[in-house]
């Protein structure tokens, strides 16, 4: 695929398709080549808007579309391990969103459908591959705050019932847990790997998905201290600390455009890091990457941290009784 565009299918157009097709457009050798909607009339207005090639009323007729080489999908939760095996059983390569399923048994389907049909997949965890996160974990890696034995962060705002229906809709998938909870979960696992305990308590909505949720991931010498919300504010800044300083990214520290690093308690410097577009940029050149690379999964957010990921939302799930 030397020399080749990237051609590229949306399939939902809602409110992060939109954001995603931004940051596509930013991405020289990248092509949006379709989008898909349920409805017609979406999927038209989508690619007028974003210069889509073509539009189609049906996911399943993006799939077959043999022009496409990868796919994102910008569903609801519920949906996205069907939607990520059907479109990898179509030879497409598949950058989903977050959380990929909603249990760990269909994330292992994913990975397993992916392996099986030698085609890449990834979950769109674009934190992983922003600036300040990438330039963060080189800094914990060669020691500049010491051990790292506290983690805090959370994700937190106040959502509404009826501005923000997905979230509060227990058949697509809804929660605090499943929508951003996973961001800290993420951050925790990426500096310190996979907790030796998990400890989660939840606030429950009368439909039963979480309203908030917090956990305590505890690792040998460690504690990652974590909440996640959709009925309440918070400052989202996430706190690393270590034996010899500690670092604070600048709220909201998902999205982090940079980071200050602290020695006893004085600030010792401060990092500016933005992200290309709104950050979705990055794990775009990521996928890019591996394709051209013939690998299947990235180095950087592998099918094993993917399956980790899963594996640890899943304990949480089963301690806070949420059932899909
Ligand atoms: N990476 C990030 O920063 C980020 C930010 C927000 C959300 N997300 C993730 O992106 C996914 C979509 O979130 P969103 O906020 O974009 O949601 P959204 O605005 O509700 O859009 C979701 C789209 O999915 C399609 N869809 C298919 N089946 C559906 C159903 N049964 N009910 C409703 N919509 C359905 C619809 O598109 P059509 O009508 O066009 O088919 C809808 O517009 C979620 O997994 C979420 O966790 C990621």
């Amino acid at each position: 695929m030397k020399n080749h565009k990237v051609k590229w299918g949306i399939i939902g157009l809602g409110n992060i398709a939109h954001q995603f097709a931004a940051d596509l457009l930013l991405i020289e050798d990248a092509e949006l080549t379709a989008a898909a909607s349920r409805d017609l009339y979406k999927a038209n207005e989508f690619a007028e808007k974003i210069k889509a090639v073509k539009a189609y009323d049906s996911y399943d007729l993006l799939f077959k579309d043999p022009e496409i080489d990868i796919v994102y999908i910008a569903t609801p939760h519920n949906s996205h391990a069907e939607l990520s095996i059907k479109a990898l059983e179509n030879g497409k390569h598949v950058l989903c969103e977050k959380p990929m399923s909603l249990s760990y048994k269909d994330a292992v389907r994913i990975i397993e459908a992916s392996k099986k049909h030698n085609i890449f997949f990834m979950e769109a965890f674009w934190t992983r591959f922003i600036p300040s996160v990438q330039d963060i974990l080189q800094k914990v890696n060669h020691g500049a705050i010491g051990n790292v034995n506290y983690i805090k962060a959370d994700f937190a705002f106040h959502g509404s019932e009826t501005e923000n229906k997905r979230l509060f809709d227990k058949e697509l998938g809804g929660g605090a847990l499943f929508d951003i909870g996973v961001y800290p979960l993420f951050l925790s696992y990426l500096l310190l790997g996979y907790p030796k305990e998990i400890a989660a308590k939840a606030i429950k909505h009368k439909n039963d998905i979480d309203l908030q949720t917090s956990m305590i991931l505890q690792y040998e010498s460690a504690q990652a201290v974590l909440h996640a919300s959709i009925v309440s504010e918070s400052d989202m800044k996430a706190t690393i600390g270590g034996t010899e300083g500690r670092i604070e990214l600048n709220a909201p520290w998902y999205a982090a455009d940079g980071y200050s690093l602290f020695k006893n308690e004085e600030k010792e410097a401060a990092f500016s890091l933005p992200a290309l577009g709104k950050g979705y940029s990055h794990e775009i050149i990521e996928c890019h990457k591996c394709i051209l690379n013939n690998e299947i999964e990235s180095r950087l957010w592998s099918h094993q941290n993917c399956l980790d990921l899963s594996r640890i939302v899943e304990e949480i799930k089963t301690q806070i009784g949420l059932k899909f």
